[in-house]
């Protein structure tokens, strides 16, 4: 796998990847085929994004001997952030890689004119105890603005969350939303895929793939 690092941006490349992006961004595939290619990137990226979570070795007995063996911290809270509806592509990979995880839906829509996010659902509740326990992806696969992307970390970092435990997982990203988050937010973590050219007049990437949610959910 190809890995480029710039401070806390890591952009993703290999054949996989490259493939799944290359049928994704093609207005001539089909739902299924946006909905097949996006779920195989997500679990690359999500591979990515959890490289780091804490791990602590426990004894265990195979049928042939008892051994040592490295697994997930159980004492941290790992929470999967979509950010609806898009975001929710990334839930089922997710899960399953990481059934130990709590989902926590964070609903908002892009206005259309001011492109700002407006909220209509938070599943975030509050308090948080031990914040410095809490590990959280957020998963939304379009960092155009980097608006949505803010709004959901703040929630979490006012909960005392630190930022270097917010991992936004992205698949396509523009060079303004990722400049828009760090600045803000330096010290989150953002993993896409591709970083493309520029947002259009409406706020869309380009080349992107169009409306993610729309060519996801068939709309
Ligand atoms: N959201 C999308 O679905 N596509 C874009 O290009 C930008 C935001």
């Amino acid at each position: 796998m190809n890995i480029q690092e710039k401070n806390n941006l890591s952009i993703i490349s290999n054949p996989i990847v490259n493939q799944s992006l290359c049928i994704m961004r093609n207005q001539n595939t089909d739902t299924q085929g946006v909905r097949l290619a996006a779920r195989k990137l997500t679990r690359i990226l999500l591979y990515e994004a959890t490289k780091n979570l804490p791990q602590k070795e426990v004894e265990i007995e195979t049928p042939i001997a008892r051994c040592n063996s490295m697994t997930i911290n159980d004492d941290i809270t790992i929470i999967i952030s979509p950010i609806l509806r898009a975001g929710l592509i990334f839930t089922d990979e997710a899960v399953d890689i990481l059934p130990q995880a709590t989902i926590r839906h964070i609903g908002m829509y892009r206005d259309e004119k001011t492109l700002k996010p407006v909220w209509y659902y938070n599943k975030v509740p509050m308090p948080v105890d031990n914040p410095e326990k809490y590990y959280v992806f957020i998963t939304d696969p379009m960092l155009a603005t980097g608006n949505s992307l803010k709004e959901a970390i703040k929630l979490y970092v006012e909960k005392g969350i630190p930022e270097k435990n917010i991992c936004c997982v992205c698949m396509i990203s523009s060079p303004v939303g990722i400049e828009a988050v760090f600045s803000e937010y330096p010290n989150v973590k953002i993993i896409v895929a591709a970083v493309d050219s520029h947002l259009n007049e409406r706020g869309y990437i380009v080349p992107g793939m169009g409306d993610a949610g729309d060519r996801i959910f068939n709309t």
